[in-house]
């Protein structure tokens, strides 16, 4: 549990809501910019430049270039903290399904250069194929290149792994409606809110996560937002009458450098 963090149900906060949320950004901003500054090489002012503008490639593909021009060997950047913090959230999904020849379809959304997509696809029991799409050419290749040195072997030898450049706000550009059986966001939502522009982004992006789902599927978005401010959003945003509906929870992943994280669980709900 959290130290001293008590949060309520998002409908029950709609009046402290707001600075709740700047609250928790103004927190949140100041970690990430500690943790940025101890794992990445940018300057100061360059960091600044990219809080403001994490939704945008042409930042990523700079703050991927450049942390990777510094290290002789690749080394995967992991936002927060990496599969090893999630893996009980994410295994408990990755169950064979009625059809037993199937895979298990897995997108991991703005994956970057996380080793989350691949801890998937090497620890599922059951097999499956993880997609680990992101923006940034940058990060897509230098994942494709890590992965092909490294040979990395499935636990289910039909489980297949692939990197693909894609726009998230687009996905239904690549995929059919009802398709995927898990999408992973780990910190992607979150730079996308916090960006100057990304908040429009944010909410297409979930809402395309929940037309490419099946109605058994889930998303899972793992953050340090506090829960009265991302549950209250989730609720809002999920919601399109007549169009789109989705249930929404959240559990605690746990305390890391004194933040607390979670993972929030979107499920698409038959529109009634
Ligand atoms: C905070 S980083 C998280 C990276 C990775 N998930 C991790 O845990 O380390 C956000 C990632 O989202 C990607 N991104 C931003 N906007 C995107 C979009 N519209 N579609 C796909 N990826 C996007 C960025 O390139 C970046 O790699």
């Amino acid at each position: 549990m959290c130290q001293g963090h008590k949060y309520r149900h998002a409908r029950q906060s709609c009046c402290t809501g707001d600075s709740k949320s700047h609250l928790s950004k103004y927190t949140a901003n100041n970690l990430l910019i500690m943790t940025l500054i101890t794992l990445s090489p940018l300057s100061v002012f360059c960091l600044a430049e990219l809080i403001e503008n994490m939704d945008k490639k042409a930042t990523w593909d700079r703050f991927y270039t450049e942390t990777s021009s510094r290290t002789a060997t690749f080394k995967n950047f992991e936002w927060f903290f990496g599969f090893d913090a999630v893996r009980d959230f994410i295994m408990p999904f990755l169950q064979t399904k009625s059809h037993p020849d199937a895979l298990l379809q897995v997108l991991d959304m703005g994956c970057g250069t996380s080793a989350l997509g691949p801890g998937i696809y090497r620890h599922s029991p059951a097999p499956v194929q993880v997609t680990c799409a992101d923006i940034s050419p940058i990060a897509v290749r230098l994942m494709q290149e890590h992965v092909q040195t490294q040979a990395v072997q499935p636990h289910n030898l039909s489980s297949k792994l692939e990197f693909v450049e894609l726009d998230c706000t687009q996905l239904q550009r690549h995929y059919r409606t009802n398709v995927m059986d898990l999408i992973v966001d780990k910190g992607t939502t979150d730079a996308l809110l916090r960006s100057k522009e990304g908040k429009v982004k944010a909410s297409l992006v979930l809402k395309q996560c929940l037309k490419v789902l099946r109605s058994s599927g889930s998303l899972l978005q793992f953050s340090d937002e506090d829960p009265d401010a991302r549950l209250l959003w989730l609720e809002t945003e999920a919601q399109e009458q007549g169009v789109m509906a989705a249930d929404v929870g959240v559990q605690e992943v746990g305390e890391l450098r004194g933040v607390c994280y979670y993972c929030y669980q979107v499920t698409p709900r038959p529109v009634v």
